[in-house]
Order: C-alpha cells, then sequence, then structure tokens
C-alpha cells in the first residue's frame, strides 16, 4: 500500500521531473546544445580529385528569444570557423511560430547571415516559411519575396530554379538550388484551394551545360523520389527531424512520406539525400532528441 508521504513524494518527483523535462526541451535542447553533424561521402560518379568541404545552415526561423540576430551572427561565425569550402542556406529563415516575445525581421536576420564567408561563396534558397510570411508575395503569386530581396543586399545569392557552376582544383561542379515547394498557401482571396510550389527541377537541371556533378539544394526533401542519378547529392531542411526524435523514430514530420526523409543520410537507388535537422523550430518551440546542427559534409574524401 503506497502511504499518503509515498503518494506526495511520487506527485512531486513526477511533476519536478515534467517541468525538468519541459525546461530541457523548451530552453536547454533548442537554445545551447547545437552542435556540427558531420558526414563524409561519395557520391557515385564523384571526379577522383575533387574534395569538397560544404557548410550547410537549415531553418533558422528568427524570432525571439529563441533565435536573435546575436545567435544567428555566432551561428554564422561557428559556420566560418569550419572552414568550408562553400557555405549553402537551407531556406526558412523566417520564424516558424507565433510563440514569440518579439518578432526578427529580414532586416535583422539578413544582416546577421552576412558574416558568413567561404572561398566558393555562400548560396541560398528559400523554404516555405520564406513564402508564407510575404503577402503581398502570396497576393501576386510570384517573387521576389522580401527574404530573397533581404538575402540578396546581404550580398547573398537565391537560386530559384537556377544554378551556378563552381570550380575547385580544376574540377568543375555545379550548385542547383530549387524553388520552395509549398510556396503559395490556399486562400480564397488568392484564389488557390491548395498548396501550389514553384519548383521546377526539370527546368532546373537542364541550365546544368556539362558533365560535372550536380548539387541539389530542395528545402522540402519530399522532390527525392523525383531526382535523377545525374544529381550527386540532394541536401534538404524544412523537417527539422521533426523536432523531437526518438530511438530513431519521429512521431510528426512535416512530408507525406512520414520517417522515410525525416533525417539523416538517405540512400535510394545509389542516390544520396542528407537532411538536416535545421537550428530553429516550427509550431512549438520544443526540440528533443534532436539538437539544433549545422552541417558539416566531406565530398570524395571517403574511399570510392
Ligand atoms: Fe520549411
Amino acid at each position: 500500500m503506497i502511504t499518503r508521504r509515498g503518494f506526495l513524494r511520487l506527485i512531486g518527483g513526477s511533476f519536478l521531473s515534467a517541468v525538468s523535462l519541459s525546461a530541457y526541451a523548451v530552453g536547454l535542447e533548442p537554445m545551447l546544445l547545437t552542435h556540427v553533424k558531420r558526414y563524409s561521402l561519395t557520391p557515385p560518379n564523384w571526379p577522383a580529385g575533387l574534395r569538397l568541404r560544404v557548410v550547410a545552415l537549415a531553418d533558422i526561423h528568427a524570432c525571439r528569444p529563441w533565435m536573435t540576430p546575436e545567435r544567428i551572427r555566432s551561428l554564422a561565425e561557428r559556420a566560418n570557423s569550419l572552414q568550408p569550402d562553400l557555405i549553402v542556406l537551407l531556406g526558412d529563415y523566417a520564424a516558424g511560430t507565433r510563440l514569440v516575445t518579439d518578432w526578427v525581421g529580414s532586416s535583422e536576420w539578413a544582416p546577421a547571415l552576412s558574416g558568413l564567408k567561404a572561398p566558393l561563396g555562400v548560396w541560398s534558397i528559400l523554404g516555405n516559411h520564406d513564402w508564407w510570411e510575404d503577402l503581398s508575395a502570396q497576393g501576386a503569386g510570384l517573387g521576389p519575396t522580401v527574404a530573397r530581396r533581404a538575402l540578396e543586399s546581404a550580398g547573398i545569392p537565391v537560386l530559384e530554379n537556377d544554378v551556378v557552376r563552381l570550380e575547385k582544383d580544376g574540377h568543375g561542379f555545379w550548385v542547383a538550388g530549387l524553388a520552395d515547394q509549398l510556396a503559395l498557401r490556399p486562400g480564397k482571396a488568392w484564389g488557390r484551394s491548395s498548396f501550389t510550389g514553384l519548383d521546377d527541377l526539370h527546368g532546373t537541371l537542364a541550365k546544368v551545360s556539362d558533365k560535372a556533378p550536380v548539387i541539389l539544394l530542395a528545402h522540402e526533401p519530399d522532390i527525392f523520389p523525383k531526382v535523377p542519378s545525374r544529381v550527386s547529392l540532394t541536401l534538404s531542411g524544412h523537417t527539422h527531424g521533426g523536432q523531437v526524435r526518438l530511438l530513431g523514430y519521429s512521431p510528426v514530420v512535416p512530408s507525406r512520406f512520414g520517417n522515410r526523409f525525416a533525417y539523416g543520410h538517405v540512400v535510394e537507388e545509389n542516390r544520396n539525400l542528407i537532411v538536416s535537422g535545421g537550428l530553429g523550430f516550427s509550431i512549438l518551440p520544443v526540440r528533443f532528441g534532436m539538437r539544433p546542427e549545422i552541417l558539416s559534409i566531406e565530398l570524395g574524401s571517403a574511399l570510392q
């Protein structure tokens, strides 16, 4: 039989563990435990002699108190310190939750990102929230969005269905960026009954004019089943790894494929996808088992 004192101790104990668990998931993990997640791979047909370090930041979701301009600045410094050949930004700079103490607009987050530096440049794509927060772009059904203009004025080019050819040690390669797959929200006023993507995978890859390898930036990983093997590596964000992930399983994933592309390195039919768990969050300010991360990817260094 449980005594009254024992019962109260139990209740008190559970209450305290619930409080400390919440404090961990709301305060500690989302804000303090950012880490560098490293991958090393040599995709099929990768040119011998091309070694590339790509650092990627995803889903910054600027807002106070969790993702302030100061924190973004320090993330940029940390990214630079990894000595990347190039840095890519995988979209969703805008806040993803209403639970904020104050907004951080593009006039603040874009200058905070302007400190990113890499020899082969900093290249970006946009995410769904960058489109959704821009009501005039939603009305017009097209860009340029406020986020795009802000990135460009911070000196960061935005690839929306566009490509760039870069070179390292005499080897060329392409960075292709897809426009967002969920860019336009449904709304009566806008004459749309469902989410409409602006992505054009075929048109984007048609701009690749030689045989050099392609790295594709696509905010949502759901495009991956359609990506041809011509693309060496697809980099995505958007899922935040589900924000809560236990034993390799995320109960909630914003993807029609559920856990298939929720997080990490996915290889299907010899094609490679890496999904970042991202840095910020959507809906609820919670992360558990899915620390904020910066990706550092070594290409061409693994044994072939
Ligand atoms: Fe997203």
